[in-house]
């Protein structure tokens, strides 16, 4: 049994300091990268009801993520690394032009080879990233909930292939510094600190520090094989401004933004706009609300909730959303979760203390659930994606999608759950996130 040592990871955490900052890729065009889709594609077609999706293993999933994020909360605290500061340049301040978006979705770029992106039975969505040179292509879970690039090396026996090889490429840096992370049930994974090329087509930085995985206690991560962390760098074990920001910060995308379109019910066409927000996948005007704190101690994308709605009525407290691409469902704390289900005709409070549940056939018939931010709008779920899916595989009884985080700390993390109905758009530049309709 592998025990998570905090004086490794400190050591980590200390190194990472001394790490050099991630450089721009010289560009043989004139015109500089600025923007990138990434298309989902659908290669399982599943619906909830299908064998290939576990609620229990998605719950299960989500819930080692928020230990984690304790874990590492707690790491950071008492290592004295809390105040990472953020450093956003000019570029990253500039207004977010709706235009310069469209205008960056029609460039040739766009039609230029597409990375394959996975919906895995609307519970994980990734999708392909190119490190090293020549460039290996492996498959990320893009994730708004954490901000470290971890990537698993050809060395990692319990991790996800594609996996990467750092012999065969001519880019590759390591400082040899330990990197380590532990999991709330006790798993592990190691590596070491290095830095990369990290591209998403024509989208390249050098020098991007990432910790490349070489032993996990357990399976890391799957189906895809590794994270990029999209949040903020207060949080990141590494110490690094993520790809993504560091991008942002170089002025290199044509808006600092990155948007997830999340398919329903396994359907084609999600995907990840990195530099551009695509109208094609919304209808009506993207609403924005503005990040919580909104400044430099920014860890998550963190946005004010009034509370949840049930048929339109708000019936939880106010809380702090966290919108995390990377938790497959929504979980509130107990009390919240309890008083959104109390009146919800034929919803039972499961035995486990985590889910409520009901007949998988009442599912159309519940009621709607949905968020109110800082303005009037409902955010109204999609009753399909409201539909957590059969509490155990084959069962006719369905968990609703908001479940228990167990812990009393006024956060809802936000997750695929919700952002399968509203495109989603974090707005770096203007330090909010935005919501509208997706198609
Ligand atoms: C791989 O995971 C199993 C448990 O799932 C563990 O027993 C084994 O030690 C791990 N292998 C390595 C190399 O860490
Ligand atoms: C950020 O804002 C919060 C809440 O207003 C405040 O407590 C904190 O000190 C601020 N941090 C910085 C670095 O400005």
């Amino acid at each position: 049994m592998v025990h998570f040592s905090l004086l490794s990871a400190t050591a980590g955490l200390l190194a990472a300091a001394s790490l050099v900052s991630a450089t721009p890729v010289p560009s043989n065009q004139n015109e500089e990268p600025r923007a990138r889709i990434v298309p989902f594609v659908n290669k399982h077609a599943v619906a909830r009801s299908s064998e290939s999706y576990n609620h229990a293993d998605v719950v299960e999933r989500d819930l080692r993520r928020i230990q984690r994020r304790n874990e590492l909360a707690d790491l950071r605290k008492r290592s004295g690394t809390e105040n990472v500061k953020v450093k956003r340049t000019a570029a990253a301040l500039e207004p977010y032009d709706i235009n310069t978006l469209r205008k960056a979705r029609m460039t040739k770029r766009q039609g230029s080879a597409a990375d394959p992106l996975v919906n895995n039975g609307d519970a994980l969505y990734y999708g392909n990233l190119d490190i090293g040179t020549p460039a290996q292509t492996t498959t990320i879970d893009f994730d708004t909930g954490s901000s470290d690039l971890i990537v698993p090396s050809v060395d990692c026996a319990n991790c996800t292939a594609p996996f990467f090889d750092p012999s065969k490429s001519t880019s590759f840096a390591t400082t040899n510094q330990p990197f380590e992370t532990a999991f709330g049930d006790g798993s592990t994974a190691n590596g070491v600190l290095s830095t990369e090329t990290v591209a998403i087509g024509s989208l390249a930085l050098q020098n991007q520090p990432f910790a490349v995985i070489t032993q996990a206690s357990v399976g890391f991560d799957g189906p895809n094989a590794g994270l990029m962390g999209l949040a903020f760098p207060t949080i990141a074990q590494t110490g690094a401004t993520p790809w993504f920001m560091a991008l942002a910060n170089q002025g290199l995308l044509a808006s600092n933004v990155v948007s997830f379109y999340l398919s329903r019910q396994g359907a084609d066409g999600s995907e990840l706009c990195v530099g551009c927000i695509d109208t094609a996948k919304f209808t009506g005007e993207p609403e924005y609300f503005p990040l919580t704190p909104g400044n430099s101690s920014q860890k998550y994308w963190d946005i004010a909730t009034q509370g949840f709605t049930y048929n339109g009525n708000l019936v939880t407290g106010a809380m702090t959303a966290t919108i995390d691409s990377g938790t497959s469902l929504i979980y509130l704390p107990p009390s919240q979760a309890a008083a959104l289900y109390a009146n919800v005709p034929g919803v039972q409070a499961h035995e486990d203390g985590k889910h409520w549940v009901f007949p998988c056939a009442n599912a159309g018939s519940i009621g709607t659930f949905g968020m109110v931010f800082s303005s009037t709008t409902n955010f109204a779920i999609n009753p399909t994606q409201f539909n957590g899916g059969p509490i155990e595989q084959g069962s006719d009884t369905c968990s609703g999608a908001v479940v228990s985080s167990g812990e009393e700390n006024g956060v809802a993390l936000v997750g695929d759950a919700f952002m399968s109905t509203w495109y989603s758009i974090f707005d770096y530049g203007n330090m909010r996130v935005g919501f509208a309709q997706a198609v």
